[in-house]
């Protein structure tokens, strides 16, 4: 349709019509089963009122999809099609490593490709739009969700949210395969108080600009075609109701030109903030806001037309969100297909096929972390190549030994059970050498997990589980202990206070390692753990994070050394619960920072704790070793605001500065580091970072080879929000650091003049 049509069709639309286009329900008012993502709340609408609804959330399924989209065409007065929306958060039904999890391969091409495969199964099922990329910074583990986010650093999400978007919409959202993307929660929900679920966010503008509005703007930049409103309040405001955040903010200032949808019932929760007295002053706040899509509640449906006719609301405000609904639908191609993609038969070849497993199996090795590798335990050397058979004994043991759900949550597999178990996949390999225990119960027996009672083994199973992994452990040469969270235990609604591994693994691991010091710890997680006292019984410790479909497989693959594991912290790890909200990138502040080797008074910190994390952000291990050369710059002055001044300066500043070292493998294997460039401001009109993360890149070499590293630096990379509001640099002295990880002291000094 020309954008004349569309602007015709808009005309001659009702007002019941067009507030029908902003409101999405779930497959439910069709009569119809869907995934359950927030209370379930009952809606009974008319007939008549069901007609107009413009998109339902929820359903992935591909025969439903096509059945309600051919009623709803058919219904809808002037025959305007659906738009299907669905959480494709880690793979459609080929599952990804966790957001959290990407963000620690530090590579963006990798997740594109795994969002651009997520795209087409989603589309190929019928669905339009993907309730990704979810961009909100994260610097407090306690918190469920920071599992859905790459992680606490604002480049490294820029570039993995840029990336997810051109995955799953490529160079045109009406391609084959493709869907449309929505970044979200616009805005801060990641920095709820004390890491509490649906908690208040109070951020200082400098901190929300400069840090958490990054990402969100990486991702309008890269052209994502909608953006979902938080839960939360910013500043006392709740987003759904934040004109500011949402008209100036996001449409004004980030140059966001989409459709923007509530998050679920968020316009109702107006009422519960205490922001609106009820559901019509809800409405009319959202509306206000800038809020083009109601999801799941009738607050606009019931209300719109009447505070429009009444003059409480103009129609021009429904006009411009309808506007831009309809431009989404014409734009996916929905009005010469209304099914798009949607192809039941087609399904069964794109869902999980190889070439998707394959995609699966290879990027989770990228995303897991080496934490501890005393004495090179891992990788597990099983095979002796003398042809005897006689090589290590090795016990596999743990909850996650015959877990299917090695996914995150927000994946909704049509068929988990048929996702391999790490037993299985230790099986296929046929080695009689390997022993198998279950070892422990996941949880405490009866853990109530956000409505959802668990029954694991009573204390009394407990014992005898570990009793019988104790007598298999003492007969091996090495165990490898498959432990974690609960799936239930991250992801939304989850938060947590404990940051530790539950206390049945804890025991199993106690008793295990007390008999066999080679032992190995696997970890699944959603978010940072308080790990001091595994790593002092653990050997080795890898954390897989939550690793999707061929996770087991992945995980063999790194355990037995066909691959090595190549990610690096995205979020640090903390000491003690205590030390959270924790990030590398903190202000220098007055005082030194506390130490328990030095334990000093009226120092920055706790006194019963190291400052510090237990592991850093960038930290992680591989199978070799790396060395880096010291930094070099091209030039020891950088010309700073107007670049064209470069070289003609007397004081010989350039235009921009190559920051080089070189990387050499120092160990006896192929490996991959990940070099990490971070700048430092050291003086600036609001205090600065300590550092932060401008550059990065994933280098392979082989053993004893050497390769130079060259970061570019340039004036823009040193802008920030300064204390007069403005976005610039400020002349000064800068550190360049590049190394390993966050720690790193290697570095050099340029001025911007
Ligand atoms: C609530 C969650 O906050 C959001 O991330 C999700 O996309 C919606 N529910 C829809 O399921």
């Amino acid at each position: 349709m020309t954008a004349q049509d569309l602007e015709k069709l808009l005309q001659e639309m009702s007002l019941e019509e067009k507030v029908g286009q902003m409101v999405q329900l779930s497959p439910a008012v069709y009569g119809k089963d869907s995934v359950i993502t927030g209370p379930a709340g009952e809606v009974a609408l008319t007939e008549e009122k069901t007609a107009l609804i413009g998109s339902l959330l929820g359903t992935g399924d591909p025969e439903v999809i096509r059945r309600i989209q051919k009623e709803a065409v058919a219904r809808q007065p002037h025959h305007i099609p659906m738009l299907f929306m669905l959480d494709v958060i880690n793979g459609d039904q080929t599952i990804f490593p966790i957001n959290l999890a990407l963000g620690c391969s530090f590579d963006p091409d990798m997740a594109e490709r795994t969002a651009s495969i997520a795209a087409r199964e989603a589309s190929a099922a019928g669905v339009h739009v993907t309730f990704a990329p979810m961009l909100d910074l994260v610097r407090d583990a306690r918190w469920g969700r920071v599992m859905e986010s790459p992680g606490e650093d604002p480049t490294l999400n820029a570039r993995i949210g840029e990336a997810l978007v051109h995955g799953f919409q490529g160079e045109n959202v009406g391609e084959p395969g493709r869907v449309a993307a929505c970044l979200k929660h616009f805005a801060g929900y990641g920095a709820p108080e004390g890491g509490r679920e649906y908690d208040n966010v109070e951020l200082s503008e400098q901190t929300f600009r400069n840090d958490y509005l990054t990402a969100y703007q990486a991702a309008v930049d890269a052209g994502c075609r909608m953006a979902m409103t938080s839960f939360n309040t910013l500043n006392r405001v709740p987003s759904s109701a934040n004109r500011v955040l949402c008209r100036q903010i996001l449409r004004g200032e980030m140059g966001f030109d989409g459709v923007l949808i509530s998050d679920y019932a968020a316009v109702e929760e107006l009422i519960s903030h205490g922001i609106a007295a009820d559901r019509r002053e809800a409405a009319k706040l959202a509306v206000e806001a800038g809020v083009d899509i109601d999801m799941m509640t009738t607050c606009y449906l019931d209300n719109l037309p009447d505070l429009v006719r009444s003059g409480e609301v103009p129609e021009a405000l429904v006009d411009e969100a309808v506007r831009r609904i309809l431009r989404l639908k014409n734009d996916l191609g929905l009005f010469e297909n209304p099914y798009k993609d949607a192809d039941a038969a087609a399904v069964q070849n794109v869902w999980c096929c190889d070439a998707f497993r394959k995609e699966a199996r290879a990027s989770a090795p990228e995303t897991f972390v080496l934490l501890k590798n005393k004495e090179n335990l891992l990788p597990l050397d099983v095979d002796t190549g003398d042809g005897s058979g006689g090589g290590e004994k090795i016990l596999f043991a743990g909850p996650y030994l015959d877990s299917h759900a090695l996914y995150g949550s927000w994946s909704f597999p049509n068929h988990p059970e048929e996702i391999p178990t790490l037993r299985e996949r230790l099986e296929q390999r046929g080695d009689g050498r390997f022993l198998y225990a279950r070892g422990c119960g996941m949880l405490p027996d009866k853990t109530v997990l956000t409505d959802h009672p668990l029954s694991d083994l009573t204390p009394a199973q407990n014992v005898e589980a570990v009793d019988a992994a104790c007598r298999l452990a003492a007969e091996a040469d090495r165990v490898v202990l498959f432990l974690g969270e609960h799936i239930r235990q991250t992801g939304e609604g989850a938060s947590r206070t404990s940051l530790r591994l539950p206390e049945p693994q804890m025991e199993l691991l106690r008793r295990v390692s007390a008999v066999n010091r080679n032992t190995i710890a696997v970890l699944f997680t959603g978010r940072p753990l308080v790990l001091r006292e595994v790593e002092q019984l653990a050997g080795a410790v890898l954390c897989v994070w939550r690793p999707g479909t061929e996770g087991a497989q992945a995980i063999l693959d790194v355990l037995f050394g066909e691959t090595e594991p190549s990610g690096r912290l995205s979020m640090s790890f903390p000491r003690a619960e205590g030390q959270e909200p924790l990030y590398y990138s903190r202000f220098q502040g007055g005082r030194p920072r506390f130490s328990a080797s030095d334990p000093k008074a009226y120092r920055i910190g706790y006194i019963d704790e190291d400052y510090w994390a237990y592991h850093a952000f960038g930290a992680g291990e591989g199978y070799t070793r790396f060395s880096y050369s010291p930094v070099s710059l091209s030039a020891a002055k950088l010309c700073g605001a107007d670049p064209d001044r470069a070289g003609t300066d007397a004081s010989g500043a350039a235009a921009q500065i190559t920051a080089a070292v070189t990387l050499t493998n120092t160990g006896r294997r192929r490996g991959t580091e990940i070099v990490q460039m971070y700048l430092r401001d050291r003086t600036g009109s609001v205090v600065r970072p300590v550092r932060e993360l401008k550059g990065f890149r994933r280098v392979t070499l082989d053993p004893g080879e050497s390769r130079e590293i060259p970061f570019v630096i340039a004036e823009p990379m040193l802008r920030f929000i300064r204390l007069d509001g403005t976005f610039g640099s400020e002349p000064g002295l800068f550190d360049v650091y590049i190394g390993h990880d966050s720690t790193t002291d290697n570095s050099a000094a340029f001025a911007l003049v």
